[in-house]
């Protein structure tokens, strides 16, 4: 198996707390990838780590050839990593095309993609982003959104509108952190479908997700990180199955919030 992105002794620490410690993890190319676990267990802080966010205290970070340990958050999104966020990270004085639209220019540092947006020279290229922007809202299913202020999208729109600006960055590997909370069962299972599409398409998808109908239905592999370790990696019958995963987690949590 060639791996797309891989870690090796990742531990992140914030003060006296190790988030994650010591954590192996090979994302492989192609296919969807699940993390899951108890919460708290250090699931978006992995997230954070494989995008740039936070730099890791000690570990490496490879991203095929690319050693990315260190580098900052554009530079990951440079490569080809894209994600969405627990709490959706929506501007909300932007329409709901402009919110993708922003991943579009996901290349560059973010701090200055709203202003870019607004620049007289983007003019020439605005058309194109316009029709770029408009295929990925139809691409996500927010067809009928296309003219809407995003601050009218309900809750699980804002979460696609999420998904089609990073897809708009044209990930090689895409980061969910919880796509299905607040999802309906209906709505988690349409976006069980999207989320297929998605890696159909060629793009990795690694998904932290607390919805094990979800995770079992589309996961290739499944990694259990508890109390900021692994616990347990492999297919979903392997990890369905792993005693220590059944007590420390399955158990307690199955469902919880599907
Ligand atoms: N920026 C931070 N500063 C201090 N502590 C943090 C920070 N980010 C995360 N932590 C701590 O790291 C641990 C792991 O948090 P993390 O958010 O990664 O868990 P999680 O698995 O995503 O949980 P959940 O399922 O609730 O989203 C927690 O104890 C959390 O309080
Ligand atoms: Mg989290």
């Amino acid at each position: 198996m060639k791996a797309l992105m891989s870690v090796r002794g990742l531990t992140r620490r914030f003060g006296g707390l190790a988030a994650l410690e010591d954590v192996n993890l090979e994302v492989p190319d192609g296919g969807v990838h699940a993390i899951i676990g108890p919460n708290g267990a250090g699931k978006t802080t992995m997230l954070n780590v494989l995008t740039g966010v936070y730099a890791p205290s000690e570990g490496k970070i490879s991203f095929g050839e690319a050693d990315l340990t260190g580098q900052p958050s554009h530079v990951f999104a440079r490569h080809g990593i894209g994600r969405t966020f627990q709490t959706p990270q929506i501007f909300f004085n932007m329409s709901a095309l402009e919110n993708v639209m922003v991943g579009l220019h996901r290349h560059e540092s973010q701090a200055l993609v709203p202003a870019m947006l607004r620049l007289p020279r983007m003019a020439a290229s605005e058309r194109d982003s316009l029709e770029a922007a408009v295929g990925h809202m139809r691409a996500v299913g927010l067809g009928a959104y296309l003219g809407a202020d995003s601050s009218t999208l309900p809750y699980g729109a804002l979460k696609r509108l999420e998904v089609a600006r990073a897809l708009a960055s044209r990930p090689r590997l895409l980061l969910l952190d919880e796509p299905a909370a607040g999802l309906n069962p209906s709505e988690a299972m349409e976006l069980a479908e999207l989320i297929r599409e998605i890696a159909g398409g060629g793009i990795t998808v690694v998904l932290v997700e607390h919805n094990m109908r979800l995770v079992m239905s589309i996961s290739e592999t499944i990694f259990v990180l508890d109390q900021g370790r692994r616990l347990a990696a492999g297919t979903p019958s392997q990890v369905r199955d792993d005693p220590l995963v059944i007590k420390a987690y399955l158990g307690a949590e199955d469902d919880d919030d599907a």
